[in-house]
């Protein structure tokens, strides 16, 4: 008997994802022992807080070795419960029953899509978005829609651009503000309009508010501070990004208590629950408020600096688009003047860039967008000023180029 593997009508969708393929080859290169300026990985650089190590290592000793509770341990679901419950009046009534903890956020979303949506659903996806809200939407077997955002409002969605995406199958629609991949921030009145669209509308608002804390003009608006209800909506967040706990795989979500329950009944056949001692850690994280405050500060304080000096390099190329990020850690980049005619002008560019600069970026097809590319500038401050300069480098070159050829050719 022979066996000869054919992937399940499950995944027959699925891609690999674009981001990690990317860190993957600059991992390769530098294993070969080039230098690498990588500005591929969505991950920040920094350590995570002691105290938060040392909580996690003293529960361990002390035992934190075993099964826990599928929703997760209820210290912690209780402390995101407070943690939110400071968002302000419309999530006064939060508690743990509200809460279910998961291996980082991305399981969150998982979890929420799988539970919510099924075949024949549609469910709105901002473009550019993260990759995985994508596949994971196929996973659950609804079909994503992408809705484009216009240039002028930095690539954001408006309610006019969802009406007009819309169709009666609309079930849900993902809001995730700052944005992967281009660091635009959504303002309360923006992100007030698109939740009373889909509560009028009936949909299910997911709001991934992973990046929140990391803003740059004062703190960016949860969902929770603006929604005219939140029966219909989903917060998402986790320890990953601000407190640089991409590891410890911390998640949650914040929910309807229906929807709750059902996400937990799905998360104890599929993963049961996250590691017993990074959740003692992120109980650290989310109760020491004063010390994760400074923490957190001081990390968004160094993003700043290095946005800045990487938004000083591309002001040497006005003619060269991009976003300006009021939060996270992205540059979003239109390459294509400098591939005209290239329906793939990110990867192309990325490619030439990886191989012949040694700088790594994510090309922006993996977020549904081709003539981007992003570059994460969680990294020290002279690599984001070295990878940024090769970027306007080989731009102004292949844009030289291409215009040259163009001239030649008539
Ligand atoms: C928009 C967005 N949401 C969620 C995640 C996943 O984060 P976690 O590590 O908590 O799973 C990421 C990670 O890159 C992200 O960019």
């Amino acid at each position: 008997m022979s066996f000869r593997y054919s992937p399940s009508e499950n995944i027959a969708l699925l891609r690999e994802s674009a981001t990690i393929a990317v860190s993957q080859r600059a991992k390769a290169l530098k294993a070969e022992g080039r230098t690498i300026v990588d500005m591929g990985a969505g991950e920040p650089d920094f350590d995570t807080p002691l105290f938060i190590r040392e909580a996690a290592a003293k529960a361990m000793h002390a035992g934190a070795t075993r099964y826990t509770a599928t929703e997760g341990i209820l210290p912690l679901r209780e402390a995101v419960a407070a943690y939110t419950r400071s968002y302000g009046p419309l999530a006064a009534d939060v508690v743990a029953q509200d809460v279910v903890i998961s291996n980082g956020s991305k399981q969150s979303i998982f979890n929420a899509c799988f539970v919510l949506f099924g075949p024949g659903d549609e469910v709105l996806v901002p473009t550019p978005s993260w990759t995985s809200y994508y596949e994971i939407v196929q996973l659950a077997r609804a079909t994503p829609v992408e809705v484009y955002g216009s240039r002028e409002r930095d690539l954001k969605v408006t309610v006019e651009d969802c009406e007009r995406a819309a169709t009666p199958r609309t079930r849900g629609i993902m809001l995730n503000s700052p944005c992967n991949p281009t660091g635009a921030v959504y303002s309360p009145d923006e992100l007030r309009a698109l939740l009373e669209l889909a509560h009028r509308r009936g949909w299910w608002v997911l709001s991934d508010e992973i990046y929140r804390r990391i803003a740059y003009n004062g703190a960016a608006v949860s969902a929770l501070q603006v929604a005219p209800s939140r029966e219909n909506l989903i917060v998402i967040d986790g320890v990953a990004k601000a407190w640089a706990m991409t590891g410890w795989r911390v998640g949650w979500t914040v929910a309807p208590r229906e929807v709750t329950r059902a996400m937990t009944a799905f998360q104890s056949h599929a993963t049961f629950h996250t590691a017993a001692m990074a959740q003692h850690g992120a109980v650290a994280a989310l109760v020491n408020r004063d010390e994760a405050d400074r923490a957190i500060s001081e990390m968004v304080a160094q993003y700043r600096t290095r946005r800045d000096a990487g938004l000083a390099v591309f002001a040497t190329a006005p003619d060269l688009p991009i976003v300006r990020p009021d939060g996270a850690f992205y540059f979003y980049v239109d390459v294509s003047a400098a591939c005209p005619g290239d329906p793939d002008a990110g990867t192309t560019f990325a490619k030439r860039l990886l191989e012949e600069l040694g700088v790594a970026v994510v090309p922006g097809v993996a977020f549904k967008t081709p003539d981007w590319i992003r570059l994460s500038y969680a990294s020290p401050e002279a690599d984001v000023v070295e990878g940024v300069r090769q970027v306007v480098a080989l731009w102004s070159r292949m844009r030289a180029a291409s215009g040259s050829l163009a001239v030649a050719g008539g």
